[in-house]
Parts: structure tokens; sequence; C-alpha cells
């Protein structure tokens, strides 16, 4: 039976997701698979809508369990329009940030209590986690230059602190989860293909 793969990549802000997910999937299109291209929060028009609102700078204080709702509405949506009936039919998915984002950001960096995530992830989608996560790990210091000359939304605005709860949490997750591979993405941009080329092919000949 046709089964498509559900392929996720999570980092910290400035690690080179975007980039790297461009890469996989012309990988996997180039071993003729069908491949698309998504990213969280948003997917769909619908979703987009809530991630705008997820990022926009505001003066009013976001409640982070307002914040966390508000993922998993938009996860909710991107799992009934784009992710499952693409699976379903056979398509690789891959997607930039999925609940391991949650974990790290809402329950890492904004204290959220872990077991109501776990909850939420739980309802939202049950045991659709990813088949292969690839981490691009990134000391945040070597992050914040990346991001300079952006112009800083509401979550790239936190602090060192902020971030460093968040890698903490990505990396414990990596260890406990045979799924996570965790790429160096400190390095040049060759040797992160290089190690992402070889993280797939290794799944692909699994899988
Ligand atoms: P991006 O700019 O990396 O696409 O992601 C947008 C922001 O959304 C990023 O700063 C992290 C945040 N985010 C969360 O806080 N929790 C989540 O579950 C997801 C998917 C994203």
């Amino acid at each position: 039976m046709l089964r498509g793969r559900f392929i996720t990549i999570e980092g910290g802000e400035g690690a080179g997701k975007s980039t790297n997910a461009d890469f996989v999937v012309e990988f996997l299109k180039g071993r003729g698979l069908d491949a698309v291209a998504t990213r969280e929060p948003g997917g769909t028009p619908l979703a987009e809508e809530v991630r705008s609102i997820l990022l926009a700078r505001r003066d009013e204080t976001v409640d982070p369990l307002t914040e966390t709702l508000l993922i998993f509405a938009a996860r909710a949506q991107h799992l009934a329009m784009v992710i499952e009936p693409s699976l379903h039919a056979g398509r690789w998915v891959v997607c930039e940030r999925f609940t391991d984002s949650t974990f790290a950001y809402q329950a890492g960096g904004r204290g959220v209590d872990r077991a109501l995530v776990e909850q939420l992830a739980e309802l939202v989608h049950g045991d659709r986690w990813p088949d292969l996560t690839l981490y691009l790990d990134v000391p945040t210091a070597v992050a914040s230059p990346r991001l300079a000359g952006r112009g800083l939304d509401r979550f790239e605005r936190e602090d060192r602190a902020f971030f460093e709860r968040v890698r903490a949490v990505y990396r414990e997750r990596a260890d406990a989860y045979d799924r996570i591979i965790s790429i160096d993405a400190s390095r040049e941009l060759a040797r992160v293909r290089q190690d992402i080329h070889a993280a797939v092919s290794r799944f692909m000949e699994s899988s």
C-alpha cells in the first residue's frame, strides 16, 4: 500500500530550517518521490492567519496558555487540510516545525506545563508523530548574528535565556527519541547538508 512519510525540520531561530527543508524536498523529488513542503505555524490559509497573530508584536501580553492553544488550533487545521490527506495519498510531507517546537518554546521557553502540552498533542494528533525529525542544533551565540538585519517578530525578540531553555528542551528530546537526529548546524552549509543527506538516505533505506 502507498504510504507517505512525515519528516520535520526543527531548530531555534536562524538555524537554517527553510533552506535545509528545501534541500530535503529536492533530494526526495530527485529520488522520484512525491514530496510536499510545508511549515508550522501555518501551512493553510487559516493557519497562516493564526501564524500572523502569533508572530505580531503587540502591546498586550500574550498569555502562554493562549499562545499554546493558538498553536495547536493552527496545527489541527494543518493536519486536517494538508498533513493527513498528503500522507494518505502516499506523499512525503516535509514540515518546518511541529509539536517538538511546542515542547521547546512553550514548555521550555515559556514555562507551560509539559503535561499540558502532552495532553494537547494527544488530543490534536494522537500518535501522529514525525517518522523522522532533523534537529538543526546551533548555539544561541551563533544563531543571534544570523538574525541580524531581519525585522524581529514576537519570538525573535526574546532574550538569550529564553533561547537557552528552548535549546535545552530540544537537546533533551533529541537524546530521548530515536526519530530525532541532531545535526550540528553551526558548521558550513555543505557539511550540514552532507549530514542531512546521510540521515535521510539511512531513513529511506530503513523504511
Ligand atoms: P519560524 O519563524 O521558525 O517559522 O517559526 C515561527 C515562530 O513560531 C518561531 O519563533 C517559533 C514559534 N513556534 C512556537 O513557539 N511553537 C510552535 O509549536 C511552533 C510550531 C512555532
